[in-house]
């Protein structure tokens, strides 16, 4: 993904991410699921049900993970799932954990093959099934591990093999954020920060946010910068204005990048449809980046559609960056998704 941060803003992340579920803004109905599920499984003494998370960037996945289990009161472990190469280093993880406690794997849908299945028995029944030797030699070892709870994190559920997804309890899909919510975030982080921001600029920056945490507090750290180079303790409408103007970020948040995507498929192919991977090697960008980063977010704001034969620009799209809309090519709505 091409984000750009520094080790300070990376600090900066740590220092802003909700530490219980109290403090986390939004995604209100999923939250409200969440303390259910944490209170009745406290209650009964047994480990959190495996809980998938799924859904772009930047949206609370790896900080919610992080508040079940100081919610649950337990520890913490997590990997990400190409760092999960063999199965030894699985078996290393879950052997070493007690009982309830939280296992994140992030990226899940990269799992290796072999590792993945011997997460299903791991998941289900708490056992270990590995297989030692090969050929007629081989034996299988079964391991006894204790009760745990899985967290998965996925920018693309859909890539998730059908017995993995069997295994979650909980598959939640978190959602974009509402401006009101982005602005909540917004103040809480600059209070945390210790600066101030008015309530027009905080509508400002959310506006530009993408509906998305991440690029919230990432957006109110550079104007923080602009504004402290200034001289001021508050950010205000001009700065605000001036600073997203300066970052090349228009008010609906797109970039120049975004811009350059809407052009490719108009100015090249006629508005569309055209497929993912010619839209990746025009901008010069990976698949995976414009699935995950460019593309959710200007669905959303409907700009683009997703159809069989490939993407195709609405009329708000052309609109958007003054092109005259010829129509037609995008009525093919579809529930398909590649
Ligand atoms: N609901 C929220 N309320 C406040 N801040 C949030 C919320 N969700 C995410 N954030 C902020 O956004 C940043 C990115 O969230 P993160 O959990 O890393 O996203 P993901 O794992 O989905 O990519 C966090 O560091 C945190 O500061
Ligand atoms: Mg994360």
């Amino acid at each position: 993904m091409s984000v750009n941060q520094n080790n300070s803003d990376d600090d900066l992340d740590i220092t802003l991410r909700p530490k219980t579920l109290s403090d986390f803004i939004g995604q209100k109905h999923f939250v409200e699921n969440l303390k259910v599920y944490i209170n009745a499984a406290k209650q009964r003494n047994e480990p959190l049900d495996h809980i998938l998370l799924s859904g772009p960037p930047g949206l609370g996945k790896t900080t919610l993970s992080n508040i079940v289990s100081r919610e649950m009161g337990v520890d913490f472990k997590s990997t990400s799932a190409p760092v999960l190469t063999k199965v030894g280093d699985l078996a290393a993880v879950l052997t070493d954990i007690k009982k309830g406690d939280v296992f994140f794997i992030d990226e899940i849908h990269r799992l290796n093959k072999s590792v993945e299945e011997v997460l299903y028995s791991a998941m289900e029944d708490y056992t270990l099934d590995i297989i030692i030797g090969q050929g007629v030699a081989a034996k299988t070892l079964k391991i006894d591990i204790e009760p745990f709870t899985l967290v998965g994190a996925t920018t693309r559920s859909g890539l998730l093999s059908s017995p993995l997804l069997a295994r979650f309890g909980i598959n939640e899909k978190l959602e974009f954020y509402n401006k009101e919510e982005i602005i909540t975030i917004l103040k809480r982080s600059a209070s945390i920060l210790k600066f101030g921001i008015t309530d027009k600029a905080a509508h400002i920056v959310a506006a530009s946010s993408r509906g998305t945490p991440r690029i919230a507090n990432r957006l109110l750290r550079r104007v923080r910068d602009f504004a402290q180079m200034k001289g001021v303790k508050e950010i205000d409408e001009e700065i605000a204005k001036d600073s997203l103007k300066r970052l090349k970020i228009d008010h609906l948040g797109l970039n120049k990048n975004d811009i350059k995507l809407l052009e490719i498929v108009i100015d090249h192919y006629d508005g569309g449809p055209v497929g993912c991977k010619t839209i990746a090697i025009s901008l010069g960008e990976e698949v995976d980046t414009i699935e995950d980063v460019y593309e959710p977010y200007l669905i959303q704001i409907g700009f683009i559609k997703r159809t069989p034969r490939g993407r195709v620009v609405t009329q708000k799209g052309y609109e958007h960056i003054g092109r005259v809309y010829t129509g037609g090519n995008d009525n093919e709505i579809s529930l398909f998704t590649s």
